[in-house]
């Protein structure tokens, strides 16, 4: 693989959350903190290559969620929160005293069984979770840490409170649930910005049909051009990459759904016999039919620009409009 971003650019300040840092409002800077602890990089960089290592592609794939067209991450998460959220509204209610008495043993059922259904659902977020993690860059990863971190100690408050239940100590089983999903609720905001603000998870590519101009345009010189070797070119200021193969042209946002790697740097290859195009960044591989995922970790397609050779042999390239 070719260099990612944070070893092309080791130290951008105007990207990092200082140029701003005393503006913003507290919680974000809370949110962002873990970007500035680079300690946690000498434990990032091994856990990193183990999973790297470990997984075989299919199963990469498979907790990466390409198959699915959407992270996997979140959708598991969302059953693990909605879980423990719900069972700490429960044992919230029997604290306060409001869950008459002939309704608390099933109460004190009900929040246990959600608790135990977060904790069952734990092991296959926690592994498409550290999939993901794996794939993103130094400074996501340091978010990604304490996210993880956060979830584990969610876990296991809500272990503790299983066995509190379990021993007959209702009370305090009831106190550790609504600590746990406080907990839980951290690593959830931490989720959600290291998705939204850091943009883990997101395409880096939707964006292209939106705001390359309208209308055809010269984007190589079909002879220039040599057979699966794919280069770049512009529509407009947005960067595409050209494609010649034995089958045609193909012109597709340049810009990788993953984390925005620049394919024309990556190579074409063939997966199940179609003609395949492999970010130089992480292995992501597309297909330039129709811009679809063929390999992990990107789960969004790559949008595809209508082409066609004109008279003078030029290599025209055109914006199809969303469906
Ligand atoms: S940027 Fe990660 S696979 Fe392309």
């Amino acid at each position: 693989m070719s260099a990612t971003p944070t070893d092309r650019f080791p130290d951008r300040p105007d990207q990092r959350p200082s140029a701003t840092a005393a503006t913003r409002p507290l919680l974000l800077r809370l949110l962002d903190a873990p970007v500035r602890w680079r300690a946690l990089d000498t434990v990032a960089a091994p856990v990193r290559d183990l999973v790297r290592a470990a997984e075989p592609r299919w199963l990469a794939d498979l907790l990466h969620g390409t198959w699915l067209g959407h992270p996997l991450h979140p959708v598991l998460a969302q059953v693990v929160v909605g879980s423990w959220t719900s069972a700490a509204a429960v044992d919230a209610l029997s604290l306060a005293g409001l869950v008459p008495d002939d309704l608390a043993d099933g109460a004190d059922a009900t929040s246990a069984a959600l608790a135990a259904a977060g904790i069952a659902t734990t092991l296959p977020t926690v592994a498409s979770g550290l999939t993901d993690w794996a794939e993103l860059h130094p400074d996501q990863q340091r978010i990604g840490l304490v996210h993880a971190a956060s979830n584990y100690a969610a876990l296991t408050v809500f272990a503790a409170s299983l066995v509190q239940r379990w021993r007959g100590r209702t009370t305090s089983a009831r106190w550790l649930s609504v600590a746990g999903v406080s907990t839980a609720t951290l690593g959830a905001a931490l989720g959600g910005h290291l998705s939204y603000r850091w943009s883990a998870g997101a395409s880096h590519a939707e964006h292209v049909p939106h705001v390359a101009p309208e209308g055809w345009h010269r984007v190589a010189a079909y002879d220039e051009l040599v057979v699966d070797e794919p280069v770049q070119g512009h529509v407009g200021d947005v960067p595409v990459v050209v494609v010649r193969t034995a089958d045609g042209v193909s012109v597709l946002a340049d810009s990788c759904s993953h984390l925005a790697g620049p394919l024309s740097g990556g190579k074409v290859t063939r997966e199940g016999g179609e003609a395949c195009l492999v970010c130089p960044w992480h292995g992501s591989a597309f297909r330039l039919a129709d811009g679809s995922v063929a390999a992990g970790p990107a789960v969004a397609p790559q949008p595809v620009l209508a082409s066609r050779v004109d008279v003078d042999g030029g290599v025209l390239a055109r914006v199809v409009p969303v469906p």
